[in-house]
């Protein structure tokens, strides 16, 4: 028997696939990259923006004739657009085929739910309001290495009003710091590299009153060869004191990932994230004070309802003043349920898009700008895959940075440290030394 995954989303999801690939491992499932060859298939789902539904419909919608010619084929759906309000039924009556739905609490359930399917015609439907057991037990098939995810915290309670995260994902909970370290002390035992600490908003960390640069501390101290990499964070929880601990420790990537999501006051406050571009600002000069070398990368957002022209420049001028060295760019996206597809002022598709082409360029260049500097630097990357069309090894290093190089033999899982001779884009060429 064998297992097909299909993931769209976040980090988040790309871990949570790997979850449900041990536990399809678990019931005797072996992986199959051949979506035609599996007995199961799973879409792993993301709700963010509106293409990202359209996009997972679209792959389901394919299967219909694969599921016609074998019927004793399984379709689970599970993920953030299965948990959202009215999408189960939406599903069962448009994509009847499918066997499974299954919401983001739900994963522990997986094995009981495809036994439940073999005992009737309906789809089969198992949602939970909120995650009831934080440690979930379930053992991983990790599929990132040298890169290990550790979640830290599940869900989210910000509720800024164009997301429907906090909707699908739940009541922010954090895991246990004995757990997280006990995790994090296996996976480099086993060889990992790269320790990611996920959540959506890692700062809000809080297990019985230890914080998260408290927790990043405890796992920068664990010895071994390894970097830590966290994920996301917010400016409204900013901290020195995370800050300080990045600057102890060399292990902490010399990077940042600080959605700001806008340069305008305004917008900011009607996205209700809690913090103004002067505090934004105020906090990158910091972190740059303390850890001159450290790299910002963000994401963006265009097209928010009632966003001005001049509104919009100012996210243009932040990307500049910032210095970020790269951002996620976003077309506004109305998600049902959220406050701000509910407000007037919704900005017409002709407006943002010339928006986002304008804020692309900009990023862009400013990548572009930062690349080219790189050539003559010596930088220490951790190799990550091998690119069989262009027959380079590539990974990144500390502060994010792409390096490609070529290698007789297989280097994935090392630190490597490249003289780079060209860049290419975001992309940068280098010899090893
Ligand atoms: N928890 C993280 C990431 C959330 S989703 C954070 O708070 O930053 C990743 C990004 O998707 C967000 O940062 C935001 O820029 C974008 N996003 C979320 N909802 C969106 C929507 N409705 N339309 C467009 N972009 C959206
Ligand atoms: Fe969404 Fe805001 Fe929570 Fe991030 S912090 S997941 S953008 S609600
Ligand atoms: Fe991630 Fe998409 Fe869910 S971004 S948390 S998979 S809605």
């Amino acid at each position: 028997m064998k297992y097909h995954i299909t993931t769209y989303g976040c980090q988040m999801n790309l871990h949570e696939s790997e979850k449900i690939a041990g536990i399809l491992k678990g019931c005797g499932y072996d992986e199959e990259s051949n979506e035609e060859e599996a007995d199961i298939i799973v879409f792993n789902t993301c709700c963010i923006r509106e293409n990202a539904e359209n996009h997972a419909f679209g792959n389901i919608g394919a299967l219909k004739k694969l599921k016609k010619r074998k019927p004793s084929l399984l379709i689970a759906l599970g993920g953030c657009m299965a948990q959202e309000a009215g999408k189960a039924e939406y599903i069962k009556r448009k994509f009847p085929f499918v066997d499974i739905v299954f919401g983001t609490h739900n994963l522990n359930e997986l094995q009981s739910l495809i036994e439940k399917k073999r005992t009737t015609k309906k789809t089969v439907v198992s949602l939970k309001e909120e995650r009831e057991e934080i440690e979930d037990g379930i053992i991983p098939v990790r599929r990132s290495y040298p890169n290990a995810w550790v979640n830290i915290t599940y869900g989210c309670n910000n509720f800024c009003t164009y997301c429907i995260v906090p909707y699908v994902r739940g009541r922010e909970k954090s895991r246990d710091p004995e757990d997280i370290l006990n995790e994090v002390k296996g996976l480099v035992k086993e060889g990992y590299k790269e320790i990611t600490l996920l959540g959506q908003n890692v700062d809000s960390y809080n297990s019985n009153g230890m914080r998260f640069p408290e927790l990043l501390d405890k796992v920068a101290s664990i010895e071994g060869n390894f970097r830590v990499a966290f994920m996301t964070s917010h400016p409204k929880d900013f901290s020195k004191g995370l800050v300080e601990v990045m600057k102890k420790h060399q292990k902490i990537c010399r990077r940042m990932h600080l959605p700001a999501q806008s340069g305008s006051d305004r917008i900011l406050s009607l996205m209700n994230r809690r913090y103004t571009r002067e505090k934004y600002l105020s906090e990158i000069a910091l972190l740059k004070q303390e850890i001159p070398d450290c790299e910002v990368t963000t994401d963006l957002i265009v097209g928010f309802p009632t966003e001005t022209e001049e509104e919009f420049e100012e996210t243009l001028s932040l990307v500049k003043e910032a210095g970020f060295s790269s951002a996620f760019t976003f077309v506004y996206s109305p998600r049902t349920g959220t406050k701000a597809a509910a407000m007037d002022g919704q900005i017409p598709e002709e407006i943002s898009k010339k928006r986002i082409m304008r804020l692309v360029e900009c990023v862009n260049n400013q990548t572009r700008e930062k690349s080219a500097k790189c050539v003559g630097q010596t930088l220490e990357i951790l190799v990550e895959d091998y690119d069989e069309k262009k027959e380079y090894y590539l990974g990144r290093d500390s502060y994010g940075r792409m390096g490609y190089f070529k290698s007789n033999r297989d280097r994935v899982g090392e630190f490597v440290k490249l003289k780079i001779t060209k860049a290419n884009g975001v992309s940068l060429y280098g010899e090893e030394q």
